[in-house]
């Protein structure tokens, strides 16, 4: 089966409860699981919980298919498609109590994230109450609201950054905001880039520029902008191996991509 409704009514289906599962357990309280990479880097045990949830419903609904998730690793697909998910995209705004948080699933085709196609998007930020939604070729959607890029930034762009969780990459971060600034109405940092990205689909964001994500952080939103009629775009690993990826409308993209180019 190959059939992209099909697909996008189960990874909604499974995003709702997915969403659910995370709310009530904050609502429960947070435990902090573990750090990651850096000390700032954590992880909850809702993060777990919730990936598993979400894995074992697709495991269920589509045994062939490949997994790819930020807590429990990846399984290879045998139909071509794979299942990027990122349980709680913003774990550091879910772990201090603020809404800015999503379950974010994409289904793709291929598994090397340089090449592959995405087929569906799924954000859902249950705190929110907001579900952004897009399947290839059929647009992208809030609460059957087709979404749209921004297109006017004439009074400069409202642009979105994040600085990921390792201090040693701070410095080079605030170059990049140095280059942006001339560009930017003004700046935010959410802390989530499924929804910095779902964000600049629906034009309450002009552009999002960060470096250092991972495939599971962009593969729903990527699809979502581009289904609201923008562009993403990257430019190469920095030193630290960090990719920077430009999310934005035709209005602000090319020029926001110049200027954010790395110097050789
Ligand atoms: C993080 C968020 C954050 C971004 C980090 C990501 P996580 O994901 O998307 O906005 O700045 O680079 O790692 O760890 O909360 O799933
Ligand atoms: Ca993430
Ligand atoms: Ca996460």
């Amino acid at each position: 089966m190959n059939d992209l409704g099909e697909l996008h009514r189960l990874a909604r289906e499974i995003a709702l409860e997915a969403g659910q599962l995370a709310a009530l357990r904050r609502a429960e309280g947070v435990t902090i699981a573990a750090s990651k990479a850096t000390i700032a880097d954590i992880v909850t045990e809702a993060d777990r919980e919730v990936e598993a949830l979400v894995r074992s419903r697709i495991a269920d609904a589509r045994p062939g298919d490949g997994f790819l998730g930020e807590e429990s690793g990846s399984a290879e697909s045998e139909t071509g498609l794979t299942w990027v998910v990122d349980p709680i995209d913003g774990t550091v705004n879910y772990a201090f109590g603020m809404p800015t948080y999503a379950v974010s699933i994409a289904v793709v085709e291929g598994s090397d994230p340089a090449a592959w196609q995405s087929l569906v998007g799924v954000v859902y930020a249950p705190a929110l109450d907001e579900l952004f939604e897009a399947t290839l070729g059929g647009g992208a959607w809030l609460k059957g609201e087709r979404l749209r890029v921004g297109t006017d930034v004439s009074a400069g762009a409202l642009i979105s950054t994040g600085f990921g969780y390792d201090p040693a990459s701070h410095e080079s971060d605030l170059a990049l905001v140095h280059q942006m600034m001339p560009l930017a109405r003004d700046l935010r940092r959410l802390g989530a880039a499924s929804i910095d990205l779902s964000y600049v689909a629906m034009g309450r964001l002009d552009a999002y520029v960060e470096r250092g994500l991972k495939p599971w952080d962009y593969a729903a939103g990527a699809l979502i902008v581009t289904e609201a009629g923008g562009q993403i775009g990257w430019h190469a690993p920095d030193e630290a191996g960090r990719p920077m990826i430009v999310a934005g409308g035709p209005a602000i993209f090319d020029t926001l991509y110049e200027r954010t180019t790395p110097a050789s």
